[in-house]
């Protein structure tokens, strides 16, 4: 009997890493379900991959920063061999004067609906002995980030979640990967208002490239994957071996827009 195709769950896959990541996938034989809010752009990348790869593409546009989001996906998609964690956004902007909505927008999106996916999906993962999560952190996740508070954070959360999660499923036949990538071009900066930021200026990484080192390391089932550049590498570093104070200061630096 010829088994079935397996199934990969995209979140954020209307463009930016996600787009990249539903390429790589569905060009390794992967069928797909592709999440995201834009119809529309979700249809288009559907097309595409269905195109190019006769991959079988479902869609499912669904806020996945509103409550119940992960219970609401699992209805819609009960089985997932391959979860890839990758929606999510950030706000730039001093802590108290960011609008109060949003900040939860964020936390749900990036934290929780994450984290309830992994929970929801892996159980059968565990009882096929057969499973992939990439979950999406940052160069964000290891250090704070005064002017992006929420997001630094955030972040840090889903580098250390991913990596005690891997450990907990070692020789489960599932493994947990965390991508931490530095500034790309996507989508990302404008949402999130950081595109005249010093960060945003110093050369950004390339979509495609980006999602391929995360995804090459998620088939290796590797534990954590900074894509090398040399800011990343200097955020890496430093982030270890500076002080505190000076750490902050030059996090603040990175980030920060004057006024706002
Ligand atoms: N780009 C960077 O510089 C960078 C650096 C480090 C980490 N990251 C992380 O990489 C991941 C992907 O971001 P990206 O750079 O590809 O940004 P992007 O181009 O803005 O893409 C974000 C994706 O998430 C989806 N999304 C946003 N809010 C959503 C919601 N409430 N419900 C469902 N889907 C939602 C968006 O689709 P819709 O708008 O259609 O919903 C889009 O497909 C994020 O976790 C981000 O934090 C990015």
């Amino acid at each position: 009997m010829k088994r079935p195709r397996k199934l990969a769950v995209v979140t954020g896959a209307s463009g930016g890493l996600g787009l990249e990541f539903a390429r790589l996938l569905a060009r390794d034989g992967y069928d797909l379900a592709l999440v995201a809010r834009s119809q529309e752009k979700l249809e288009s990348v559907a097309r595409e991959l269905r195109e190019r790869h006769g991959a079988s593409v479902q869609t499912v546009v669904l806020d996945l920063a509103q409550a119940d989001a992960a219970g609401e996906l699992v209805r819609r998609v009960p089985r997932c061999d391959v979860l890839v964690n990758n929606a999510g956004f950030a706000s730039n902007g001093r802590f108290d004067r960011l609008d109060e909505s949003r900040i939860e927008e964020e936390v749900r999106l990036d934290v929780l609906t994450l984290t309830m996916l992994a929970r929801k999906y892996v159980p059968a993962m565990i009882e096929r002995r057969d499973g992939r999560m990439l979950n999406v952190a940052s160069t964000a996740a290891f250090l704070p980030g005064p002017f992006m508070a929420v997001y630094y954070a955030a972040k840090a959360y889903v580098l250390s979640f991913s990596q005690a999660l891997a450990e907990e499923l070692r020789g489960s036949g599932v493994t947990v990967t965390c991508l931490c990538p530095g500034a790309t071009a996507t989508g990302f900066a404008e949402r999130a208002g950081t595109q005249q930021t010093l960060l945003f200026t110093l050369p950004v990484a390339d979509a495609a490239r980006t999602a391929a080192a995360g995804y090459r390391g998620m088939l290796r089932g590797k534990l954590v994957v900074v894509p090398p550049s040399a800011t990343n590498w200097l955020v890496e570093l430093s982030s270890r071996l500076t002080p505190r104070r000076p750490l902050l200061w030059f996090s603040r630096k990175a980030v920060e827009v004057e006024g706002r």
